[in-house]
């Protein structure tokens, strides 16, 4: 496996580029499915994900392409025949339950397998559900797989209202409409960019949707969809780790360059806290400028769907506000159980209490580099932010969660000025040779 190593203290000087979304690039993939034809995708990310779901693509009969260099996926279509997404590849990412929607839109039909547990607590699939019987498709349970069939090959579409808003559901719910025979509307639909870019692509496919970006997405079923060449946006959130990174780590008054942005997709509340910790913000067409403050504010965040603060963005919050002077808290109204990394924090000398939904941070005591095991994307990142601050050295375990969706990080970071290399370890080794202690 491998591990990354941070020597803390070195400043982060930039510039950082941003690679393609990849909570975009996945429903990106799965629209191409729904075109007989061949769809090119450009500025699709190299992550781990984006090859799992490539896989999943594979399964159902289309032939995928990666040029991993030029970042850019060709995705031809035309022998999609098997209707079927896998227990294997589901678990490995909950995103593959996008085949749901895709396989019912292309073929009538589908055989998901349900996604199962996650790192973060429980992340139920009930309103992809719901809203599929909405649209007339019969559901079963089969042997921990969903059955979804629509009578007579094809979906009447429908009205389905989301309680809570969800991305999943509502990409899933424009994959399965986008072709069927009658108009459906989404209501609480999700209003995250990367639902309205995803949209974009299945309209430039022919598709008839209305209200992308706002609560009340409506859609005109059509006949067929025409195969396209569509570039994937800027990782938004990303941009929002990276932007962490340079409050806490830049030179305090010289910017920081983050390239290949999109500033206009992280969204008010983000852009207003991050901004009142004293950091400096220029956003420009593609690009950010941040300026490290002398001395960070602390503040306090909620979590909210878009445009409220991005709950992938909390765990590197929770980070920058160890290095601020003051008590701050950090709320998670989305996922009430996304704390895996304070644990790991405390293995630094965090100063953070958790208290059911929210955790308590005591800022402005030093971190110290410490071992720590990275259990989830955004908990990982936010573990080499530490280490970026932290006195001395921090490995970072289980990179593996990193790299299903950070392109390059440890590259990009080094090349940033911050000091980070990647080594190979074996996690089962015994360094002193002795027996560990009995339980
Ligand atoms: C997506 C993102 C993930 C992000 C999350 C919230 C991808 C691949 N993943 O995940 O990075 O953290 O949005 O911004 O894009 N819910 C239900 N029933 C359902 C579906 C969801 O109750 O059927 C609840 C969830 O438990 C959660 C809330 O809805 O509390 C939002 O979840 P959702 O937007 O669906 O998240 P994902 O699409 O899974």
């Amino acid at each position: 496996m491998d591990k990354l190593i941070v020597e803390g203290g070195h400043t982060l000087a930039g510039p950082l580029p941003v690679s393609g979304s990849k909570n975009t690039a996945l429903p990106l993939m799965a629209a191409a499915l729904l075109a007989d034809g061949v769809s090119t995708l450009s500025r699709i990310p190299d992550l781990r994900d984006v090859k799992t779901f490539a896989n999943v693509l594979r399964i159902s009969g289309a032939a995928v392409r990666f040029d991993e260099a030029r970042n850019e996926m060709t995705v031809d279509a035309s022998g999609v025949n098997y209707p079927e997404a896998p227990y294997e590849l589901v678990k490995k990412m909950r995103a593959s339950f996008y085949m749901l929607g895709a396989l019912l839109g292309r073929c009538g039909r589908a055989r998901v397998s349900l996604p199962g547990g996650c790192a973060w607590g429980p992340r139920p699939v009930d309103l992809h559900l719901k809203g599929m019987e909405a649209f007339g498709a019969d559901i079963r349970l089969e042997h921990g797989y969903v059955v979804a069939e629509a009578k007579d090959g094809r979906l009447d579409g429908g009205v389905f209202r989301m309680d809570p808003s969800s991305v999943g559901a509502t990409i899933n719910l424009l994959l399965a409409s986008a072709t069927a025979r009658g108009p459906s509307r989404i209501e609480n639909a999700a209003r995250e960019p990367d639902v309205a870019t995803f949209g974009e692509m299945l309209r430039k496919m022919g598709a008839s949707i209305e209200g992308l970006g706002t609560d009340t997405i409506e859609v005109e079923g059509v006949d067929a969809l025409s195969p396209v060449h569509f570039y994937n946006a800027s990782d938004r959130i990303e941009l929002g780790t990276f932007m962490i990174a340079a409050a806490m780590a830049g030179e305090p008054g010289r910017a920081v360059r983050l390239t290949d942005a999109a500033p206009e997709h992280l969204g008010p509340a983000f852009v207003d806290a991050f901004t009142e910790t004293g950091a400096g913000y220029r956003p420009g067409n593609d690009y950010v400028e941040v300026t490290a403050p002398d001395e960070l504010q602390p503040v306090s965040i909620e979590t909210a769907v878009y445009p409220g603060f991005p709950t992938d963005l909390q765990a590197q919050w929770t980070v920058l506000l160890t290095q601020a002077r003051g008590n701050a808290r950090v709320r998670d109204t989305v996922y009430y159980d996304r704390f895996k990394h304070i644990p790991e924090l405390h293995r630094m000398g965090a100063n953070a209490i958790v208290v059911q939904n929210e955790v308590f941070v005591a800022g402005g005591k030093p971190l110290q580099g410490a071992t720590v095991m990275s259990t989830d994307l955004r908990a990982g990142v936010s573990l080499v932010l530490a280490g970026m601050v932290a006195e001395g050295e921090t490995h970072v375990l289980r990179v593996y969660h990193l790299d299903r969706g950070y392109e390059d990080l440890d590259g990009k970071l080094a090349r940033a000025g911050v000091a980070i290399r990647r080594v190979q370890y074996d996690e089962f080794a015994n360094p002193s040779g002795n027996e560990p202690p009995e339980e």
